[in-house]
């Protein structure tokens, strides 16, 4: 009877997949076991490495994704995606010692535990084959900020190489959020019963061919969910987002303002023989179109990453958008703040629910309007 599933999510590994079955083979005799391999379609044609070895060894099965991206979001499918009574995820570049497999099941079998991982920074583990301190240091501080927000314990909850029962998985994988890296992190922070975790020291080795998938956008993805666990309920992640964003507009209409008028429309320089009042105006109107801008781009990198506009029209259109949206927002802004001034408000009281009724007012009409579906 099948006893354990190995789930490698795979983006461009072609070349670690033959060995890394091999490892795995040696690894586990007398288990049942089965691979599978979770490929987002890699341009380097993993998915057909992964057919090419599976038609000698069916234990090895590939999962082929069109569209779709992630290493969580991998994982969760692949581990969905089998018969097998416990499951495993781990990297596919051998970074991973498959070594480790029997134990682990060992201690889920023992009944003692619900879940076994191997940790980078356990007693007796290393990292130092890995040949990068500078992910060694920014480890550790994810999963310092990764205990802080979500009260899980353990030396490295950010390892990708992890094994539990397949039923504790199943039940609440509709609940996992799939997106970055942080699987194992999500599972211990979204599972309610509490988990008895065992930990495996891994000295965790160099990857052996291609290269690092970890970029900024799963480091900023997994900033975000800190976020949205931390206060996400309160103030909605997007919003903060935009409200983020804005306020670094206000720094940047500040200093093209103070740019222009001070560098460009100098005395002696154009402009020089209009009024100061003229030229305040001119710049101020430059900066906030600059600022409006700038707001526009880190948005639509940042806040809407995942609707981005690409493409020279679908911006323009975009941008245009924006900017309509944003003068009916700076409407509602001064209008609210010159009605509660009307009624007698403190003056700040006045400009301060100004600005918060303008930036909802944006913040509703462009999520629909430029970066939604309408
Ligand atoms: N299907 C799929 N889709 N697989 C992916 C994707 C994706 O978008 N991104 C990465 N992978 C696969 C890789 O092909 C590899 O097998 C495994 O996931 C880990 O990715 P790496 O690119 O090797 O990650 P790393 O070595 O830089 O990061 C290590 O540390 C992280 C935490 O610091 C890994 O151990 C991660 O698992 C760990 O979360
Ligand atoms: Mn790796």
């Amino acid at each position: 009877m099948l006893q354990l599933a190995i789930v490698l999510p795979t983006l461009n590994e072609r070349g670690n997949l033959r060995r890394l079955v091999e490892r795995l083979d040696a690894a586990l005799t007398g288990i049942a076991w089965e691979a599978i391999i979770v490929d987002d379609n890699s341009p380097d044609g993993t998915a057909d490495e992964a057919r090419a070895i599976s038609l000698a060894d069916p234990r090895v099965r590939c999962l082929q994704r069109i569209g779709r991206r992630g290493l969580a979001s991998a994982a969760i499918e692949g581990m969905c995606a089998t018969a097998a009574p416990v499951v495993a995820v781990m990297d596919a570049d051998h970074q991973h010692d498959p070594a480790l497999l029997p134990g682990m099941l060992a201690a889920l079998a023992s009944g003692e535990y619900d879940l076994a991982y191997a940790s980078r920074f356990a007693e007796g583990a290393s990292t130092e084959a890995w040949g990068r301190p500078d992910r060694v240091k920014a480890s550790g501080l994810a999963n310092a900020l990764a205990r802080r927000v979500t009260g899980v314990e353990l030396s490295d909850p950010m390892s990708g190489y992890f094994m539990l029962r397949a039923d504790i998985l199943r039940a609440d994988a509709h609940r996992l959020s799939g997106v970055g890296f942080k699987i194992l992190l999500d599972i211990l922070a979204t599972v309610d019963r509490p988990l008895r975790v065992k930990e495996f020291p891994l000295h965790f080795a160099a990857r052996a061919e291609g290269e690092s998938k970890l970029d900024r956008t799963v480091v900023f993805e997994f900033l975000i969910g800190l976020y949205d666990k931390w206060l996400g309920r309160i103030i909605p992640t997007r919003f903060a987002l935009f409200g983020t964003v804005g306020a670094a507009g206000v720094a940047v209409q500040f200093a093209t303002l103070w740019l222009v008028l001070h560098a460009l429309m100098h005395e002696r320089f154009i402009y020089g023989h209009w009024s100061a009042n003229t030229r305040f105006n001119l710049a101020n109107t430059i900066a906030a179109v600059v600022a409006m801008t700038f707001n526009f781009v880190l948005n639509n990198e940042l806040t809407y990453a995942d609707k981005r506009l690409r493409g020279f029209v679908p911006l323009l259109r975009g941008w245009a958008k924006f900017a309509l949206t944003c003068s009916l927002g700076l409407l509602t802004n001064i209008g609210s703040a010159a009605a509660l001034k009307a009624m007698g408000f403190h003056d700040l009281v006045a400009v301060l629910t100004g600005i918060v009724l303008g930036s909802v007012w944006n913040f509703a009409l462009s999520s629909k309007f430029v970066w939604g579906k309408y």
